[in-house]
């Protein structure tokens, strides 16, 4: 049987930071070849720090409790303290996860990254609201 750690459990009974920003400053999606799951990251960056941070996950318990950790861990950093955050971080902040159920962590710290490229990426063409 697959045991996961308590605190696995924990995320994935009550999730953090679960939802939408609707005018969010970037998004990040990324979806697992493996088993078809995909996770959505939405930020609202301000003075280069994340300010508020939801996901929305269409996959398994680990891949939830992932996203809920990946969020908790990012949200207050500045752009580049989250970009540090790695899959292997979050599955070792979570008291680590089953070796058959680590490819889930790989979406947590890829939707993140990709939410906040596409934040810089908005910024460096202008698009994006201006930075107070
Ligand atoms: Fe799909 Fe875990 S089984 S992310």
């Amino acid at each position: 049987m697959v045991t996961y750690s308590q605190k696995v459990m924990e995320h994935f009974m009550n999730p953090r930071n679960v939802g939408e920003i609707e005018d969010a400053d970037g998004i990040g999606e990324v979806g697992n070849p493996i088993c078809g799951d995909m996770m959505t990251f939405y930020i609202k960056v301000e003075d280069n720090k994340i300010k508020d941070i939801k996901f929305k996950t269409f996959g398994c318990g680990a891949a939830i409790a992932v996203s809920s950790m990946v969020s908790e861990m990012a949200k207050g950093k500045t752009i580049e303290e989250a970009l540090k955050i790695t899959n292997k971080s979050v599955a070792e902040e979570l008291g680590g996860l089953p070796k058959n159920k680590l490819h889930c962590s790989n979406l947590g710290a890829d939707a993140l990254h990709k939410a906040i490229e596409n934040y810089l990426s908005k910024k460096s063409r202008g698009e994006g609201r201006k930075e107070s």
